[in-house]
């Protein structure tokens, strides 16, 4: 009798560290995810944890900043302000800054302090990880595969995978530990019955449920590969610093000036222009000095007219060179607002990106926008083809591959 209940008790503790330990690994898994998720949908177009992208390699960034991790939040929150203020670090980032030939950093400021957090474990991980692979690969054989796959930065960190099978084992013991126990323990009552284990044991070694264990990892696999291969290149709210400090909302706001007065391409053809400086210079021959900055920035534009060296404007918007783009197609055709894809613009002292540009976008818009058939002769004799009151941008062939892709 005694021992019997020492043992249940003991099978009790069992169950409860087990489920511990499975939502201990669940926990930390989703974490280490999040972060790594994170940084891959934000700071993967510049950043690699091992080498040099367009910014510096991350690994051992925390020791670069004397450890405190509060800073770099601030940083990474907008770094120019970072560079430009008289925070701990300012004089390092500033020479940072030089030293990238000051390629400016995206401002994050709608990331939480914790989600910055979260991308900084992340990366310190990997920090250790590589470092443990590097000694790996110093001391002996055992660790040189570990090793190489890390530093070709595979999409699943080899070192997450070591992980998930040790504690996967782990939890397995203890199941068939418990379900033996339970065996043992089972009442006299019982003892006509099945055990659990041997109820489940058909079900556990069937083909059909490893086939599901298989499935599940294959279906993780895919998604989080997919997630990587789906955030390269998109640069939502990128809004770099411009060499002349222009606002589209002092022009396009205050003053009303048209779009189109400036962005001369964009109901002719492919692409919007930006303006040559002699159309600034239609007004400025005149207005000299500015009510923010004076004559300094204005300077700017009477000496890139004078010397017939252009204004050096960095490219906000861009799509890969695989992608056909049209903007007549869209605003003159299309009707199109400029801001329904380009935001509140003439708010901007800055331009950003407001829209990821991601395939994605394009087709979204396009299963849903109807066509204006009854404005455009063009559409007359589709429209009786058709013979529909409504047609979607898809109806007209917008989702072919061809319309889009060279
Ligand atoms: C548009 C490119 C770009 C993106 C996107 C970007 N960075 Fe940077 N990052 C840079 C550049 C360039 C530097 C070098 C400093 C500079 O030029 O301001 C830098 C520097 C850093 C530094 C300092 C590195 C050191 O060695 O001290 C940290 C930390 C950092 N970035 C974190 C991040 C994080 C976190 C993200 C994503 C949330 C991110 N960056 C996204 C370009 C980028
Ligand atoms: C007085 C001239 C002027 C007017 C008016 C003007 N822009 Fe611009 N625009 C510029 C210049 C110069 C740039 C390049 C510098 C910059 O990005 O701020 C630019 C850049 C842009 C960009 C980013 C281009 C890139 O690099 O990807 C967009 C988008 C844009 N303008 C949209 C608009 C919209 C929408 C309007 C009307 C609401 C407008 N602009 C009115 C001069 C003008
Ligand atoms: C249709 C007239 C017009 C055109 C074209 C024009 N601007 Fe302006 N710009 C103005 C006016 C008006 C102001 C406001 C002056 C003030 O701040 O009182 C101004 C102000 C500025 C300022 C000074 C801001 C300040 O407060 O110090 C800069 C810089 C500037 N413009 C750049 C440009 C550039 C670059 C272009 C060409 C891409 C351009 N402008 C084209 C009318 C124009
Ligand atoms: C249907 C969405 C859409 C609309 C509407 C739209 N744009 Fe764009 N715009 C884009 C995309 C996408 C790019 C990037 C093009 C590229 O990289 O080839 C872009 C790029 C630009 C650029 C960068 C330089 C260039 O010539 O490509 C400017 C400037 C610009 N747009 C201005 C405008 C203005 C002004 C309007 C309104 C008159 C407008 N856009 C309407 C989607 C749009
Ligand atoms: C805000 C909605 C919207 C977005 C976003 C948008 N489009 Fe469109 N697109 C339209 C409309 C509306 C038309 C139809 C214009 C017409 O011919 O009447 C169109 C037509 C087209 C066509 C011609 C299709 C045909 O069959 O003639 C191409 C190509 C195209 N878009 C490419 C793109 C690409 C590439 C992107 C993303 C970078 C994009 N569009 C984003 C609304 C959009
Ligand atoms: C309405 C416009 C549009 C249509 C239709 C369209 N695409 Fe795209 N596609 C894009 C844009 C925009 C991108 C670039 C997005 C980015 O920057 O990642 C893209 C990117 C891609 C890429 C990724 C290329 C790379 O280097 O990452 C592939 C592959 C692709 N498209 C295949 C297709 C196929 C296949 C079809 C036909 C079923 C198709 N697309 C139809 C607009 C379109």
């Amino acid at each position: 009798m005694e021992l019997r209940y020492l043992c249940s008790g003991f099978h009790m503790q069992m169950k409860l560290r087990m489920r511990a330990l499975l939502l201990a690994v669940g926990v930390g898994l989703l974490w280490a995810q999040d972060g790594k998720a994170l940084f891959q949908a934000n700071c993967a177009s510049c950043h690699a944890v091992n080498r040099r992208v367009v910014g510096p390699a991350l690994k051992g960034v925390h020791e670069r900043w004397g450890n405190d991790e509060q800073e770099i939040i601030k940083f990474v929150h907008n770094s120019q302000a970072y560079i430009n203020g008289n925070f701990k670090n300012s004089a390092y980032a500033k020479k940072l800054f030089e030293q990238y030939n000051r390629a400016v950093m995206t401002a994050f400021t709608g990331l939480s302090d914790a989600e910055i957090k979260a991308i900084l474990d992340y990366i310190k991980a990997e920090t250790e990880a590589l470092a443990k692979a590097e000694g790996g690969q110093a001391t002996g054989a055992a660790g040189a595969p570990a090793a190489s796959s890390a530093g070709g930065g595979s999409d699943i960190s080899p070192i997450l995978w070591v992980l998930v099978l040790a504690l996967g084992a782990i939890a397995a013991a203890l199941l068939v530990a418990t379900l033996a126990l339970s065996r043992l323990l089972r009442p006299e009552s019982e003892e006509g019955k099945p055990s659990l284990w041997e109820r489940l044991r058909p079900i556990v070694t069937s083909k059909r449920f490893v086939a599901l264990l298989v499935l599940v990892g294959f279906v993780w696999w895919v998604s989080a590969t997919t997630v990587k291969a789906r955030s390269v290149g998109l640069h939502k709210g990128y809004q770099p610093v411009q060499p002349v400090a222009f606002s589209h909302k002092t022009h396009a706001g205050e003053y009303k000036i048209a779009c189109q007065y400036c962005h001369i391409g964009v109901e002719k053809g492919k692409s919007a222009t930006i303006p040559s400086t002699n159309i600034c210079m239609n007004c400025h021959t005149y207005i000299q000095e500015g009510s923010k900055y004076g004559k300094k920035e204005i300077a700017k534009i009477i000496e890139s007219y004078e010397t017939g060296k252009p204004i050096e404007w960095v490219r906000i918007h861009n799509l890969p060179d695989l992608v056909y783009f049209n903007h007549a197609q869209h605003v003159k055709v299309g009707g199109i607002a400029c801001q329904t894809c380009h935001g509140p613009v003439e708010e901007m002292d800055e331009v950003y990106q407001y829209n990821d540009l991601s395939m994605g976008w394009c087709i979204n818009c396009h299963r849903q926008t109807k066509v204006d058939l009854t404005a455009n002769p063009y559409y007359t004799r589709l429209h009786e083809q058709l013979k529909e009151k409504e047609v979607t941008v898809e109806r007209i062939g917008g989702l072919e591959c061809s319309k889009c892709h060279y």
